[in-house]
């Protein structure tokens, strides 16, 4: 089952081409990573997955349905979790930060919303954190926070950019559990962006070679990175 795929995107932003005729599709439960350096596309071509940002052209699928932007947007990112390059966390407790999303659906009862928020915390390990004021966390711990925000809404489709990029070994390696879990656990299908090209080879199922906009090769860490005179940056 493919869960999500993209036919001949393209994004220009005044005229200027950031993303060029991206096509690639992602697999229900596949891990799937977008690998490339600054400047690439990868933060745009997130936010189009995670249908904050309408293509120039090209088109979006999503359970093999044509996205309809009018109609589909609200019930779509409702089964999309993002965590965004730069944490931005309410100055309020982590527990209502995490809570929050889970609040704004309004369908679950007070005792779910606890039962739920405290799972996640335990699982991004940052039990005996809930009262703490999110803006007072380091970096490492808002990252976590971030996570457990997306998590906690168990998302079908869960879009990460550049989840550990500012993050020490330990963080990292805490980061990197989780997701894996949810993927293997959960089947959650994962798309993640990243420039370290070690993460993808220990995460990714395939990955998605981004340069200057285009997809320059897809396949396993083997097909892509297999051949030293691949790597261009
Ligand atoms: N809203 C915008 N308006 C104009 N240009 C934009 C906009 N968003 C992104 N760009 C441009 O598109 C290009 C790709 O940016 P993007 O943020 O997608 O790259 P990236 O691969 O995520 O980079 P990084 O690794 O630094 O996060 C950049 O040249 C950027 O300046
Ligand atoms: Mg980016």
């Amino acid at each position: 089952m493919i869960a999500v795929e993209l036919l001949n995107v393209s994004k220009e932003y005044s005229g200027r081409v950031v993303l060029r005729n991206v096509t690639f599709n992602v697999h229900e439960g596949e891990f799937f990573v977008l690998v490339g350096p600054n400047g690439s596309g990868k933060t745009t071509l997130l936010r189009i997955l995670d249908l904050l940002e309408e293509p120039t052209s090209g088109k979006i699928f999503f359970d093999g349905e044509e996205v309809d932007y009018y109609k589909d947007r609200v019930p779509l990112r409702r089964k999309i979790g993002m965590v965004f390059q730069q944490t931005v966390l309410f100055d309020m407790s982590v527990y209502d930060n995490i809570a929050y999303p889970l609040r704004i659906r309004g369908s679950l009862s007070k005792d779910e919303i606890e039962r739920r928020v405290m799972n996640v915390l335990e699982d991004v390990e940052l039990r005996g954190f809930d009262r703490k004021n999110a803006l007072t966390l380091s970096g490492g711990e808002a990252q976590r926070v971030a996570l457990a925000q997306a998590l906690v809404t168990e998302p079908r489709l869960l879009l990460l950019d550049e989840p550990t990029a500012n993050l020490d070994p330990k963080n990292v390696s805490i980061v990197e559990g989780v997701l894996s879990r949810l993927n293997k656990e959960r089947k959650t299908t994962i798309i993640m962006t990243t420039h370290n090209m070690f993460q993808a080879e220990r995460l990714a199922q395939r990955i998605a070679l981004l340069n200057e906009g285009e997809i320059r090769a897809i396949g396993t860490f083997r097909e892509v990175f297999g051949y030293q005179s691949q790597l261009t940056w």
